[in-house]
């Protein structure tokens, strides 16, 4: 039991007979036997479900009170938010939502410079002095429903490495690691999650000759690679991702250098994806302006949309506010831009940082709007035609304010009852009504 509201709840076991006890009931009536045991059972069940699950989304949180899986307990002053609550770290699976459509009518989640952890040593032993952008590895992002990844590809110490440059050339202290460790944890993914996509972009410095094949050769990703040949080019759909997972085709890279398109068969990004500004002069309101290397961001030759959202200088603590609102808000701006196409990757800095939703909220939108014509993929309703949409009723917004510390101090027990006041859920009303019936009967 990781929340004290629970310690009122689950005691209620106790007020049944044990079941191997020499209750008299219990011995002598085989039928008041079996019925108890039913409803232990699915009280236990229920508690199973209940009780070692932990807060939902907004509620307030603390070391001792955990929020509950996909969720982190985050506060966000810069938005004015001081209170610590629940936010969202992954968003829905689109594919397990909306099945079997092309692969650029799903959005995903992308992280900016995703081997650039804060926190970390580089491998080459020397402290980081550069700026970093995320917060988790690349594996534990992948499981958070990461799905377009960044990489940064340097030559460096004989190798190719994940690094950033200092007037272009990578340095111990600029170096995050071999990117073929990260590549690696990649190919763990994909083999032990078959029916997942994942794109990767390469910002790539890389001189030696065919070093970006060989790396991707070594880390045992050439067989899951997405074939040039099937990359549209004229603005047709690309392949289901039933397809893609059928044929294996599950890793898509696309490169930042032209000529390895003819040298290396590595897709030149900009022939098959349009892409806003990145950094500040990308976050102006109201503004979505394609980056220099990319056509126009109304180009319906290019089948997919990138969305870029983070500052020149990534700045973890501005990144809850940016991902939240403003971010949906660009979303928006940059569907607009491209012709009415919602962004097929949403790209942030510190994409664990929200006041609430976050990224994977924004993310959930244009997918809402991408596969089922709703304003949230969580309101797509299942077998049903395009447009029709299940949207809950809105509720009132939590208090942003953390809840004073200095006030009139309340008993331990009250505080616990005011909670669980607040989190009554069908679920407990359900356990509730099984205990009556269960007391009732009993009685009978
Ligand atoms: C980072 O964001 C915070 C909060 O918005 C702001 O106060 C600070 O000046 C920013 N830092 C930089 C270097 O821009």
């Amino acid at each position: 039991m990781t929340r004290h509201t629970y310690a009122i709840q689950c005691p209620f076991f106790p007020t049944f007979p044990p079941l191997n006890s020499t209750n008299p009931f219990v011995s002598s009536q085989a039928n008041y036997k079996n019925q108890i045991q039913v409803v232990v059972a699915v009280l236990l069940a229920l508690c199973l479900i209940n009780c070692s699950s932990c807060l939902k989304l907004g509620e307030t949180c603390d070391k001792d009170h955990k929020c509950d899986g996909g969720l982190q307990c985050e506060a966000c002053p810069a938005n004015g938010n001081t209170r610590y609550r629940c936010t969202r770290t992954q968003p829905i699976s689109p594919t397990s939502k909306v099945k079997g459509l092309p692969f650029n009518r799903y959005s995903w989640l992308t992280t900016h410079n995703s081997f650039a952890q804060s926190g970390i040593k580089s491998d080459t032993g020397s402290f980081i002095i550069t700026t970093t952008s995320q917060e988790d590895t690349v594996a534990q992002q992948l499981n958070n429903g990461v799905r377009g990844l960044m990489l940064d590809l340097y030559d460096f110490r004989n190798e190719i490495w994940l690094c950033h440059s200092f007037k272009g050339k990578c340095y111990d202290a600029t170096a995050f690691k071999p990117a073929i460790n990260v590549l690696k944890d990649i190919q763990t993914f994909l083999e032990t999650n078959p029916s997942e996509i994942v794109t990767i972009f390469i910002e790539d410095y890389v001189e030696s000759p065919q070093g970006i094949s060989k790396l991707f050769n070594d880390a045992g990703l050439s067989k899951y690679l997405f074939p040039l040949s099937r990359m549209p080019k004229n603005g047709e759909d690309w392949p289901t991702v039933d397809d893609m997972v059928q044929q294996n085709q599950r890793l898509i890279l696309f490169n930042s250098k032209l000529s390895k398109e003819e040298s290396e068969g590595l897709a030149y990004q900009w022939t098959y994806v349009v892409e806003n500004q990145y950094g500040d002069d990308g976050m102006k309101d109201g503004s979505c302006p394609n980056r220099g290397e990319s056509p126009a961001m109304n180009t319906k030759s290019r089948p997919l949309v990138l969305m870029n959202y983070f500052h020149t200088t990534a700045n973890r603590s501005s990144a809850c506010e940016d991902n939240s609102a403003p971010l949906v808000n660009m979303l928006k701006t940059c569907h607009d831009a491209a012709d009415n196409r919602w962004p097929n990757f949403i790209t942030v800095d510190f994409y664990l940082r929200s006041d609430g939703g976050g990224a994977p909220e924004a993310v959930d939108v244009a997918n809402g709007h991408l596969t089922c014509g709703c304003d949230n993929i969580a309101y797509c309703k299942e077998n049903s035609a395009y447009g029709t949409c299940d949207v809950p009723p809105i509720s009132p917004p939590p208090p942003a304010a953390a809840p004073p510390t200095t006030s009139a101090p309340i008993d331990e027990g009250n505080q616990q009852l005011e909670q669980d006041k607040i989190h009554v859920t069908p679920l407990k009303l359900l356990q509730l009504l099984w205990v009556m019936w269960g007391m009732t009967t009993f009685l009978t």
